[in-house]
């Protein structure tokens, strides 16, 4: 047995676990890599300021995320073909974070349908949707996600075009995966992730097949951006959009101060600063370091989350201490689902909420909601 005490634990195991075409997808960013590791890499310049003989009885996380209850201010954020981590991947997240308080967000480009998870859950879930050519379709998902009771709706904004991954194209990343003689060599030393895969009949794009027209190659999501995905996309998009789904909006995708202004006067209800995990412009700034600056600039008007390179509730911490409030986890689920399934993706929570909790002692904070960035050194 595996002793798992970090998310790096869970990312190793993932990596023994999972087939390699899945796996990387999951563990790459696009071009140099460069934003994809700044992420994670400018966190650690953010030092904390330790603080001793406070009372630290009572602590509390609680919070809230677009008016929601959270149990720490941490959502699971959308990741694309999370069932080929696991199998019934969405189903098994979407449990976790159910029993854990916090929210799950599916993907437009998940494994399981909208439906499919919301039968196997029994609290509202989020969910992401990207635009597509094809508006029809489009009102479909949100009325589909309406029906499905998803209590918000998170937009994103920044994968019009497909960043170059170049894992992806040399491993020819494909659901299901095409059953090469390279591929079937991978996946004879992943016993428990085929015998999960033969038990399950979630192998495909359960959003989009047998409910968009014309597509030719659906196995591909980087054949399907590039025919779907509608370059065209606007604020005036957003503005019906939003009219359309009615409920809670969440607009994702945000790097830029004068972004931030034209998504706080959209009307949604939070924003995400986000380089979609250094997926899609390599180049770019992290995330935390774009944070303060999109803070400043309308904090005061809108609700602002982030995403990127959160590998530890450290990093949680130190990402609410700068104006976020809340944040969410890509990857570090994406290792507990590949590498344990639903007990995976709990450990993750749970291990992030511990860190989380401690460092926040250690800062002389007993609740989340005052923590600033007083608890950081200048
Ligand atoms: C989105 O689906 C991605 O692959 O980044």
């Amino acid at each position: 047995m595996t002793l798992i005490t970090c998310i790096e634990d869970l990312r190793r195991l993932a990596k023994r676990r999972v087939p390699r075409m899945f796996y990387d997808y999951a563990d790459s960013g696009s071009w140099t890599e460069s934003t994809y590791r700044a992420n994670e890499e400018d966190f650690q310049k953010l030092k904390f300021r330790q603080r001793v003989a406070v009372d630290l009885n009572n602590r509390s996380l609680r919070s809230t995320m677009a008016g929601q209850e959270v149990a720490m201010p941490v959502a699971l954020a959308p990741t694309g073909l999370t069932g080929m981590q696991h199998a019934d991947g969405e189903i098994l997240a979407a449990r976790a974070a159910e029993k854990f308080g916090i929210p799950f967000t599916l993907s437009t480009m998940s494994i399981c349908s909208i439906e499919d998870v919301a039968a196997h859950t029994s609290k509202p879930f989020w969910f992401q949707l990207y635009v597509m050519k094809d508006r029809d379709f489009i009102n479909r998902l949100i009325d589909r996600a309406k029906a499905a009771k998803c209590s918000a709706l998170v937009l994103t904004l920044d994968l019009q075009v497909l960043g170059q991954r170049h894992k992806d194209l040399r491993n020819g990343l494909s659901a299901p995966p095409r059953l090469t003689v390279a591929n079937m060599l991978d996946m004879a030393t992943k016993p428990r992730w085929c015998a999960g895969m033969l038990g399950t009949s979630r192998r495909q794009f359960g959003n989009i097949v047998g409910h968009a027209q014309s597509v030719s190659d659906m196995s591909s999501l980087s054949a399907w951006t590039s025919q779907q995905f509608d370059p065209s996309l606007s604020w005036s998009d957003v503005e019906w959009i939003k009219k359309r789904w009615g409920g809670k909006l969440i607009i994702k995708g945000i790097m830029d101060a004068e972004d931030a202004r034209l998504a706080a006067n959209s009307g949604a209800d939070a924003l995400i600063v986000s380089n979609h995990g250094g997926r899609q412009l390599d180049g770019a700034p992290s995330s935390i370091a774009a944070l303060p600056g999109i803070v400043a600039a309308v904090g005061r008007q809108i609700e602002i989350h982030m995403d990127g390179g959160v590998r530890s509730g450290q990093d949680v911490l130190r990402a609410v201490a700068l104006g976020a409030r809340g944040v969410y986890i890509g990857r570090p689920f994406l290792y507990g689902l590949g590498a344990m399934g639903e007990a995976g993706v709990t450990r993750c929570l749970d291990i992030i909420r511990n860190e989380l909790d401690i460092s926040m002692a250690f800062c002389g904070k007993r609740d989340i909601q005052q923590v600033s960035s007083e608890i950081l050194l200048p």
